[in-house]
């Protein structure tokens, strides 16, 4: 049974405005993919890891992501991306498809996601309750409802799936220009999608604020997640 990572990696990151791709730019002194790349190491239940890279970094990302890792190219939107990576896997049951914006994702998670998709769920993603009010909004500005907070959870990845229900959940979404992730795709796919708990040290880096707080974090203790 092999469990395989993907590891979208090909954005540009313009939200954090660094000169880097995101998955590139330095914390505590290591590019953001590497972090991710260990975390998922050290989990112990990944067999391969499959980085899906911007086309002219390809041999920069193996470099970080070392043995027993395959890199391929991307595409513009992260859909592309984890397409060209599922293109890329061969002979694996499962697939945990975990950002490399989430690099300091506890290898306690990964093993969650993992053991959950063992036992027999098609789709796992691990998530977190809510603390904000959440609201959706009209095209005008004005508050449209407000869903129960709590019926409401932050998602967060490796998000794990059976590779054949993922294949065909993002071939069905091929039109789909809103997917913001996989579970989405098997959402619409009629899927059914198991949540299990997340962590806040799994948060995505996508703004300068974000950045410093892993900064500070890996400042603090040289491995947060240790
Ligand atoms: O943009 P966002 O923060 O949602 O990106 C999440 C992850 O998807 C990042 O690790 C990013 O590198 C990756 N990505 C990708 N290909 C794209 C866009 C984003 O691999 N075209």
């Amino acid at each position: 049974m092999r469990t395989v990572a993907l590891v979208p990696a090909a954005g540009k990151g313009t939200r954090l405005g660094g000169a880097l791709p995101k998955a590139f730019m330095a914390l505590g002194g290591r590019p953001l993919l590497s972090w991710a790349v260990a975390g998922l190491r050290d989990s112990g239940v990944i067999d391969h890891i499959i980085v899906v890279a911007p086309a002219d970094r390809l041999a920069e990302a193996q470099e970080i992501a070392g043995p027993r890792a395959s890199v391929v190219a991307g595409g513009a939107e992260r859909a592309d991306s984890v397409r060209a990576g599922l293109a890329a896997l061969e002979g694996a049951h499962h697939v945990l498809v975990h950002d490399a914006a989430r690099a300091l994702t506890p290898p306690s998670v990964i093993v969650r996601v993992a053991e959950a998709l063992w036992s027999g769920e098609d789709a796992v993603i691990p998530v977190l309750p809510v603390t904000d009010t959440v609201k959706t909004i009209d095209e005008h500005g004005y508050v449209a409802g407000t869903p129960a907070r709590a019926t409401l959870r932050a998602v967060q990845t490796p998000q794990g799936f059976r590779v054949p229900v993922l294949r065909a959940a993002h071939a069905a979404a091929l039109a789909a220009d809103d997917l913001t992730d996989d579970a989405m795709a098997c959402e619409r796919h009629g899927v059914p999608v198991r949540t299990v708990p997340g962590d806040p040290l799994a948060f995505k880096i996508t703004t300068p604020l974000d950045l410093r707080l892993a900064e500070s974090l890996v400042a603090a203790r040289a491995d947060p997640r240790a």
